[in-house]
């Protein structure tokens, strides 16, 4: 037995080197090592031999494997450097040739706007503060004033989980959830998804709001009015048209839209302000008690404002785009223009 394993290893060594190319090493390492191998099935024999002998041999055997195997990898090895080496010679393989690189993504342009909100707000002493996509009817509409039959809910149908659970329609939401722990005096933005039932040139079913709100004793609506000129000017870094039109909404009274001159079309008018040359991105209001209320403020001490802002349209604006969808279409030849 001892002279069959050593003359199997001179034979596996021998052709070992003299083989021509990595093929024949394989070939090789299959016949001696494999599964069914010739050195396989030599250990298989050596279960039936006495004990001593089993062991010297067992010991000879996994030596013999190892050298074998030790030589198999160094050969291989030898192979492939030499592969490259000549592939080197040949030109087939150019290591001039530059690397292709990969393509480097880019901030989306409404993160890019909606980090740019949240720098001005916080450069003004605000906090940022977050809420939960998914939202109870109770923080979305009726801590809101806004109770289940009221008519202003038919301008935000959303989408329902249950009847007391939906996706939340606008960022006020966090203006409850951050009152109801907090106490006054509080200046936060809330940046988030929201969503609605909407879809045209100018509506996503899903679009990004910033909710801003202030609260403590004597604040006025001059301070709304003044914080959100500056906040407007920072923004587009000039003078730009701003009006205040009184609007309504159930969280606040009063209450006020903020429109901006359209500068897709300098107010000329055009499809995306609808030809009246000025474009809706903000509602705005002084908190209403019944909102205080709800998270057991004294409304007689404390007064507060809020407002919310669509980042898509703010977007469309800075960068003149005149079609709102064009931002979730993940088309690359848009989105790199950014
Ligand atoms: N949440 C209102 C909307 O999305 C906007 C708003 C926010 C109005 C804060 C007043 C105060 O329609």
């Amino acid at each position: 037995m001892r002279e069959r394993l050593e003359q199997l290893e001179e034979d596996a060594l021998r052709k070992l080197s003299a083989a021509a190319d990595k093929d024949i090493v394989t070939e090789l390492k299959v016949r001696y090592l494999g599964r069914k191998g010739e050195l396989t099935s030599i250990t298989r024999e050596l279960s039936k031999l006495p004990e001593d002998e089993r062991r010297s041999l067992g010991k000879l055997t996994n030596d013999i494997k190892k050298r074998l195997e030790e030589k198999i990898t160094t050969l291989l090895n030898d192979f492939s450097v030499k592969e490259q080496e000549d592939s080197l010679k040949s030109g087939i393989l150019d290591i001039t040739l530059p690397g292709r690189r990969p393509p480097l993504g880019r901030i989306h342009p409404v993160t890019r706007v909606m980090g740019e909100v949240e720098e001005i707000f916080l450069g003004l002493g605000f906090e940022v503060a977050e809420g939960p996509e998914v939202e109870l009817d109770y923080y979305n509409f009726e801590a809101l004033n806004i109770p289940k039959d009221h008519p202003a809910r038919d301008m935000q149908d959303t989408f329902y989980i249950d009847n007391e659970i939906l996706l939340r329609t606008h960022t006020s939401p966090v203006q409850i959830r951050y009152m109801k722990t907090c106490r006054p005096p509080l200046r936060v933005i809330a940046p988030g998804k929201v969503y609605r039932r909407d879809s045209d040139l100018s509506h996503t079913p899903m679009f990004h709001q910033v909710e801003g709100f202030m609260v403590d004793e004597g604040i006025t609506f001059g301070d709304l009015k003044g914080l959100l000129i500056v906040f407007l000017q920072s923004l587009f870094y000039k003078d730009i048209g701003i009006r205040f039109r009184p609007s309504f909404f159930p969280l606040t009274e009063p209450s006020a839209e903020v429109d901006i001159r359209c500068l897709i079309c300098e107010g000329k008018g055009c499809r995306v302000c609808k030809d009246s040359g000025w474009l809706e991105i903000l509602g705005a209001g002084m908190i209403h008690p019944e909102v205080f209320n709800s998270v057991d403020y004294d409304s007689t001490k404390y007064s507060g404002f809020a407002f919310g802002v669509g980042i898509e349209r703010i977007t469309m604006l800075k960068f003149g785009i005149d079609d709102i969808r064009l931002f979730f279409e993940n088309d690359l030849r848009f989105l790199e223009q950014f």
